[in-house]
């Protein structure tokens, strides 16, 4: 078979073999409790189903424009304004099929053969594949979980001196660390962001409506409203509105890269699904009390898990301030090897988890809490069961 040589470097996500392995023993009858989902177990709220329906009955089915609807570009920017108070308009606002699709087509507008790309570590895995697919370079900035794995603004000068980066991803609250940046954080990197005049930022934000413990989330345009001409603020509806099947993201930033943009989605996919973008203009109606109840959710299973990973031994972690999802830091087990020890938990304890490798944090394991209370509770003792019949090395 002919194999383009952009797939070299691109390997399938690692995530997969231990999820598909976890299925095919699901199948055969194993009770796996899985700490694998990245996406919320709830049900898509029933006014954005049934605007969908509606808009099928109504036979709203055919192209729309390629940046989407202009209702629901309209209603983005309007909802935007009003949750992190940063005035927009529609033309600054793409729809495109999820946030992984506005994040791949902002890279495409902006890196060529070779530009190097920022990204701190632990990342999103998704980050580095695309940029290798846009011909762009990823320079990875390691993080350290007594700076709560957010990069400092020294490590951000650093990185950004010496590689001569064009663009820098920013993920807060972050997969898969559920690290977030506070408003004095984002001020500090700013400040260094003014120093490096040509580099873009793509701020990824989607999980800003998930945070816990009474954290609030802070937009960096909102700190840095004179670096709004160069920042990519993506999002989407998966998360927060339990949409992730809907495929249906967006971006906020200038007219001129928005444009950039749409030429590029003009050639691709073009505009997201007809009828799934009139029930993303039923969720911007949501009141913040409708998705409460799923926010709260998560809030209490993540201290399930917080206290149940507490009682197991030789591992260490940082409480998440948001997003769904606990790095776990289980290097003291098989002498750092986080795939091997999810192997062995597959196997031995049947419950799924995501080694760190996969997101640039060897030696830890990714637990996502978008699973039942009850589930969390089992899944946590079995961990502690099988670790607790494992030599630590360290
Ligand atoms: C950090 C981050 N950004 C973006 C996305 C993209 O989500 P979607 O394409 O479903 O909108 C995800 C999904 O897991 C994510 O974790």
């Amino acid at each position: 078979m002919k194999r383009a040589h952009r797939l070299d470097q691109v390997q399938p996500s690692l995530t997969l073999a231990i999820t598909a392995k976890a299925a095919a023993m699901k199948a055969e009858g194993a009770d796996i409790v899985s700490f694998g989902a990245g996406e919320p177990d709830f049900s898509t709220p029933a006014s954005v189903v049934e605007a969908a329906k509606r808009a099928l009955d109504e036979g709203r089915t055919k192209y729309t424009p390629v940046a989407g609807l202009p209702a629901l570009r309209a209603g983005i920017a309007q909802w935007y304004g009003r949750e992190f108070g940063v005035e927009v308009s529609s033309d600054e606002v793409i729809v495109g099929v999820g946030g992984k699709q506005v994040i791949y087509n902002a890279l495409m507008s902006m890196i060529d053969p070779g530009d190097k790309v920022l990204i701190p570590a632990p990342y999103w895995l998704s980050y580095p594949a695309m940029v290798h697919l846009c011909g762009g370079e990823s320079v990875f900035v390691e993080t350290q979980a007594a700076d709560e794995f957010l990069v400092t603004p020294e490590a951000l000068e650093r990185a950004l001196t010496s590689s001569g980066a064009s663009a820098l991803i920013l993920n807060s609250p972050c997969n898969p660390t559920g690290q977030a940046y506070r408003a004095a954080q984002l001020t500090a990197l700013a400040e260094v962001l003014r120093r490096h005049e040509d580099v873009v930022v793509i701020w990824d934000n989607i999980y800003a409506h998930l945070t816990y413990g009474g954290f609030r989330h802070t937009e960096l345009v909102s700190v840095a409203p004179d670096l709004r001409p160069r920042i990519v603020t993506t999002c989407g509806f998966s998360k927060s509105f339990s949409m992730t099947g809907w495929r249906l993201g967006f971006a906020i930033a200038s007219a001129e890269r928005i444009k950039a943009m749409t030429t590029i989605q003009s050639h691709s996919t073009s505009n997201a699904t007809s009828f799934a973008q009139y029930g993303a203009l039923a969720a911007l109606d949501l009141k913040h009390a409708d998705l409460e109840s799923m926010r709260a959710k998560f809030e209490r299973r993540r201290q399930v898990m917080l206290d149940g990973l507490s009682q197991v031994p030789g591992v260490s972690y940082v409480p998440p301030k948001g997003a769904f999802y606990v790095l776990v830091d289980c290097a003291s087990y098989f002498g750092g090897d986080d795939v091997a020890l999810a192997k062995h938990l597959l196997e031995e304890g049947h419950v799924a988890t995501i080694p760190g490798a996969a997101f640039g944090a060897p030696g830890c394991l990714r637990l996502s809490f978008a699973l039942d209370e009850a589930s969390i509770r089992k899944g946590i003792e079995r961990i502690g069961q099988v670790l607790s019949r494992c030599e630590q090395t360290r």
